[in-house]
């Protein structure tokens, strides 16, 4: 799931990488009506010449679409009248000069909903400050931030969904270099999400089973009352007991499709197992086989 080109970027704190528009005109649509009356803040757009300040309040621009080059402001405030938006603020943190201000140091209690693409390489921390603070948010991270011990927990307590695209379109350097998620060069792009707890309509979501469960086809957990299955689109439609699915369901994950009940590594809650007690074991022949990576341990709810 990891993407080398987004571990490099992450490790080097390169974290200048601009939506683009075409990703937050085709997502931000979505939530048209969870805007209405809104205070949003976009806390990581950092530019010296406006940290924290209002673009727009009360239906009236306070600062000029041309000083900015941040797209989620220039769609905010272009579709603020429409959307019934309160007011949009922009601050953000310029960590080679250290100035601005951090979005860890953001006086929450100003603002409803955060909409922003956060620096990678520390977004488990800004979703833990956005969770903290109760806060609505709309917000870009990597697809492999799905395999973090607190994002997966924030998924389990149903504090976080995925959004609608599958990927992004593309990215922007600071210097203008486009990245387009089409060509080799983007594969940062490729490897980004939504991340959301807006409300989302889950009817467009349905993952469509067209595998039938069978002993042959599928591995019995050793250590656990539940089968493995080891691609997302080979989850069968006919499996009435656990699943252990990889951590990319998430990005599928319907709540009224599956239920979902913990991790891989919750079962070795069970002690049914004394061997490797992090770990599900797959069973060949009533014998411990093999540990898949991570799982999801999910129950079809339609059956
Ligand atoms: C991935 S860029 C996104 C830029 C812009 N919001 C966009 O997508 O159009 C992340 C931005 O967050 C800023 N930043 C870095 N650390 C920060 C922090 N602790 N608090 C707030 N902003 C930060 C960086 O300077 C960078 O401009």
């Amino acid at each position: 799931m990891a993407n080398p080109k987004l571990l490099k970027a992450i490790k080097a704190k390169n974290d200048e990488w601009i939506t683009m528009w075409p990703d937050i005109a085709a997502e931000l649509p979505n939530y048209k009506d969870q805007l209405k009356g809104k205070r949003i803040l976009c806390p990581c757009d950092w530019d010296a010449s406006y940290n924290e300040k209002f673009f727009y309040l009360k239906g009236k621009i306070k600062k000029k679409l041309s000083s900015t080059n941040c797209n989620f402001l220039k769609f905010l405030i272009s579709h603020a009248e429409d959307y019934k938006i309160k007011s949009i603020t922009a601050s953000g943190y310029d960590p080679k000069k250290k100035k601005g201000t951090k979005f860890e140091d953001i006086d929450y209690s100003k603002y409803d909903l955060i909409i922003t693409n956060p620096p990678f390489s520390i977004f488990e921390e800004f979703i833990n400050t956005l969770v903290k603070n109760k806060k609505n948010f709309l917000v870009i991270g990597p697809t492999f931030a799905l395999s973090y011990k607190n994002i997966i927990a924030h998924f389990l307590k149903k504090k976080i969904s995925i959004g609608y695209a599958k990927q992004l379109s593309g990215f922007v350097s600071r210097s203008g270099k486009t990245f387009m998620a089409n060509t080799p060069e983007g594969s940062n792009a490729r490897a980004c999400l939504w991340y959301t707890n807006l409300k989302l309509d889950y009817s467009r979501r349905n993952l469509i089973l067209t595998e039938s469960y069978s002993n042959k086809k599928y591995q019995k957990f050793y250590n656990f009352n539940g089968i493995n299955v080891d691609k997302v689109k080979n989850i069968p439609y006919n499996f009435k007991g656990i699943m252990g699915v990889p951590i990319t369901f998430l990005r599928k994950f319907n709540p009224y499709q599956f239920e979902l009940l913990g991790t891989g590594v919750q079962a070795k809650k069970t002690k049914r197992w004394s061997g490797d007690k992090a770990m599900l074991w797959t069973e060949k022949n009533g014998k411990p086989d093999k540990a898949p990576f991570e799982r999801l341990l999910i129950k079809n709810k339609k059956i």
